[in-house]
């Protein structure tokens, strides 16, 4: 008789990556996907807030609770009158304004004990036919490898503070664009990633040793991403050590017009579902 009043969705995803990479297009679609009356569109312009939007997950696609459910399960149908809702906050890709925005939602999502502002998963969206620009890829690894940082950081604090726990933040780098022609494929643009991540790390680390020769404090050890051996290359399986899980999957949100709406992105909602 009483029907439950839905309660706001206590699960949060951040959207961060570069400008122009397609964030608010997407963060667009989903909300269009979820409420199909609403008619309200973000600027597609250059972000210069931050924005959070309440979306829900499509019934089909499975979240790490019901991953083994058949498509005749009872639940599928109760998943269809009551999917699953989430938010997700679009964030300004912009270089001036990432620290202010992006970054610093990212250790205040991230460090909260707030159940209602608990991060699940990053998402980190690229452009992958801006990526063989030497400019643009620099400053997505810049990014990217500040992103990081800030994950590995909580991950080493949380030992030596907290007795209990926090869960990992795994983070998705979303390869976006795979329409164009020209755009690279998911493999490419991870190898491409580390790579520069790596030349990102090793010019900062000699930045860190130039500091401390200066000043002759020691060396802040959890300031260098991933294994700090000078030797190593950077690869994203490095922060599995560190409880960073990264995932690079490709994807669209300006799909093939013959494509049904929003069928680009379904790889990226079956990522988020596996956080649910
Ligand atoms: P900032 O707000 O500046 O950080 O950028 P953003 O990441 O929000 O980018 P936005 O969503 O505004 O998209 C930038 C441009 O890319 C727009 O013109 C989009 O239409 C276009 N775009 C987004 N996704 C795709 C895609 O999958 N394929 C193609 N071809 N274009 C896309
Ligand atoms: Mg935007």
């Amino acid at each position: 008789f009483f029907r439950a009043v839905a309660s706001p969705p206590s699960s949060n995803f951040l959207l961060l990556g570069p400008n122009g990479s397609g964030k608010t297009a997407f963060t667009t679609l989903l909300e269009a996907k979820s409420s199909p009356a609403s008619k309200k569109s973000h600027s597609t312009h250059t972000s210069q807030t931050s924005t959070l939007v309440s979306v829900s997950l499509p019934p089909t696609v499975p979240t790490a609770s019901n991953r083994f459910r058949s498509k005749n399960d009872p639940s599928l149908k109760e998943a269809t009158k009551n999917p699953i809702r989430y938010r997700i906050k679009d964030t300004p890709g912009h270089g001036k304004l990432r620290v202010s925005q992006g970054i610093s939602e990212l250790q205040k999502m991230s460090q909260s004990k707030d159940i209602k502002v608990k991060l699940r998963g990053v998402l980190f969206m690229v452009d992958t036919a801006a990526l063989v620009d030497e400019t643009t890829l620099r400053d997505t690894a810049e990014y990217l490898h500040d992103v990081l940082l800030v994950l590995q950081q909580r991950s080493l604090g949380k030992g030596k503070s907290s007795t209990k726990r926090d869960a990992d933040i795994p983070v998705l780098i979303a390869g976006n664009k795979q329409d164009l022609f020209t755009a690279l494929p998911p493999g490419s643009v991870r190898e491409k990633l580390e790579a520069e991540i790596d030349r990102v790390r090793k010019s900062k680390t000699k930045g860190l040793m130039d500091a401390s020769a200066d000043s002759g404090v020691g060396e802040e050890e959890d300031e260098v991403l991933g294994d700090d051996d000078a030797k190593g290359v950077f690869t994203f399986k490095l922060l599995e050590q560190v409880g960073i899980k990264v995932d690079v999957v490709g994807g669209a949100v300006k799909g093939d017009a013959e494509e049904e709406i929003g069928s680009g992105v379904r790889r990226w909602e079956e990522w988020i579902g596996m956080c649910l």
